[in-house]
């Protein structure tokens, strides 16, 4: 861990503390927040490949996956069967907007036990489920606890992190979520092959675990000293952040946080606010990374995984087993960010992962269009067919190091206080609402763009790849109260900030300008 590591950016102001086993063991157990968010992410692809669940629920869909002359693109297209995945991201959308109330009166701690209760109880509802209604209901439930956990669990890990560190603490949270995934995986995997309806009712039941860790977590931990401030109880916040830090020496730590309660306290309107035009570029930003992040085509690897391996003809088993691969390469290659966002800077995995899942996705598309043509039948051989894992695998690799941790990290970092709280559920209903698009309409766009789906992201990471070089001025190791620097350096956003939103001529920051 980059725990001694200091800044070099003028104008950073270095607290440098240590990493002490309170911080540590807190933040831990905060990012299993995360974990709720990763099973569910993981367990609906593998589910929905499971035959008997299918059988049971989805019948039609069945029917047409058995057919022989069924086209190869089509197998598994179905408007319900989308819905029953992607239901979960709308009410996380619209729990996301509430939980940021919850957060901020009540304090993070409750929020997250929230999100682990609501989410305990639809795991109970998928488990027991005897027909689709109670499918929805518990996805839906299961929703509403993913809203409030990514509302608060980010929150909650930066305001604890001490701030030399608050990149590779925040992508603490990444981690758990694709730790989620990767233990749904396994568990799909043996479940399915289960006999008799057993099996998926024990993966969605399963989802109990990281919820009762979740709300046991939630109820053991401190809140951040922060929100003790922001609710009137500056000498616990004080005793708090003495004992997080392992030192007494955090009066400057201290006061920044009473002065930015304080600032905080002046702002009546943040959803008014951040439409100014002082503060565009950190709006563009916030609405425009998740919605780049879910534009990579991402989801379609993690939720339909299975069924795109058996789309290319691998049986069930085979095709669940590579998902579970993808899923450890991403959870290793994530520790590639944790280990080394803070040193390298956000724009450098952006534009290098950027790069690598622009190549891989090319090479997806123009191996399966070659196999399966437009009209979409035919067989793939064993050889190409593991080429194409391997090409996922590279394709992931380089999600796990750039859009995934950077999509949660960088529009949380990015804006003034003022407008921190509206941006941060900006961030999270975007991402929320383009995750459901993409689970809503895979399987009819790779029905009907086949092979040119791959394409069709190919393109987008074009987009966003150019777009982070020229508009996303580097953050690491800048603190949040001088990113206004950092904005105003910038050749096109500078003429957006102010004078005196940072206080020196814009000459001299253009000298400074990374
Ligand atoms: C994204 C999710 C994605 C996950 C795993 C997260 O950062 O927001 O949409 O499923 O990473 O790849």
């Amino acid at each position: 861990m980059a725990g001694g590591f200091v800044s070099q950016t003028p104008g950073v102001r270095n607290y440098n503390y240590k990493l002490t086993p309170k911080v540590f063991i807190t933040c831990f157990i905060g990012a299993f927040g995360g974990l709720i968010f990763g099973y569910d992410l993981g367990i609906s692809g593998g589910v929905t490949s499971m035959e008997p669940f299918l059988e049971e629920f989805f019948p039609h869909v069945y029917k047409k996956m058995k057919s022989a002359h069924e086209n190869e693109y089509c197998r598994f297209d179905s408007e319900l069967l989308t819905l029953f995945t992607s239901s979960l991201y709308l009410a996380a959308l619209v729990s996301s907007l509430f939980a940021s109330t919850i957060t901020r009166i009540f304090g993070r701690k409750w929020s997250m036990f929230l999100g682990g209760f609501t989410f305990f109880v639809g795991s109970a509802f998928n488990g027991f489920a005897q027909n689709i209604a109670m499918l929805l209901i518990g996805r839906i439930l299961l929703g509403f606890g993913v809203g409030f956990a990514n509302q608060s669990v980010p929150v909650y890990l930066s305001e604890m992190a001490p701030p030399n560190l608050r990149g590779a603490f925040n992508n603490g949270f990444q981690v758990a979520i694709i730790f989620g995934i990767v233990v749904a995986t396994i568990i799909n995997y043996f479940t399915a092959q289960m006999k008799g309806n057993i099996g998926w009712r024990i993966s969605l039941g399963l989802a109990c675990v990281p919820a009762m860790m979740i709300m046991i977590g939630a109820l053991i931990l401190p809140d951040t000293p922060n929100s003790l401030i922001e609710r009137g109880f500056a000498e616990e916040a004080k005793e708090m952040l003495r004992s997080l830090r392992g030192t007494d020496e955090v009066e400057e730590e201290f006061q920044d946080l009473i002065d930015a309660s304080e600032e905080s306290k002046q702002v009546k309107h943040p959803w008014k606010n951040i439409l100014l035009p002082r503060y565009r570029p950190q709006l563009i930003m916030t609405c425009s990374i998740p919605f780049f992040q879910q534009l990579t085509g991402i989801n379609v690897i993690t939720f339909y995984a299975p069924v795109l391996f058996q789309t290319l003809g691998f049986g069930s088993k085979a095709s669940l087993l590579s998902a579970m691969v993808t899923g450890i390469i991403e959870l290793l290659c994530t520790f590639v960010a944790v280990f080394t966002v803070d040193r390298f800077g956000r724009r450098v995995l952006f534009l290098q992962g950027g790069i690598q899942m622009l190549i891989s996705q090319i090479a997806i598309g123009a191996m399966i269009g070659v196999k399966f043509g437009t009209v979409g039948t035919g067989n793939i051989g064993k050889t190409d067919a593991n080429v194409i894992v391997a090409l996922i695998c590279i394709y992931v690799a380089g999600f796990a190091w750039s859009w995934g941790p950077l999509g949660w990290l960088v529009p949380s970092e990015i804006s003034p206080l003022e407008i921190r709280s509206a941006a941060q559920a900006i961030n999270v209903a975007v991402n929320m609402f383009f995750t459901f698009l993409v689970a809503q309409l895979f399987l009819t766009m790779l029905c009907h763009m086949k092979f040119g789906l791959f394409f069709f992201f190919a393109v987008f990471v074009l987009i966003m790849t150019i777009f982070i070089y020229l508009m996303l001025p580097e953050t690491k190791n800048v603190p949040i109260e001088e990113m206004n620097r950092v904005w105003k350096a910038h050749w096109f956003w500078g003429r957006f900030i102010p004078d005196e939103a940072v206080g020196v001529s814009a000459a001299e920051l253009q000298q400074k300008a990374v």
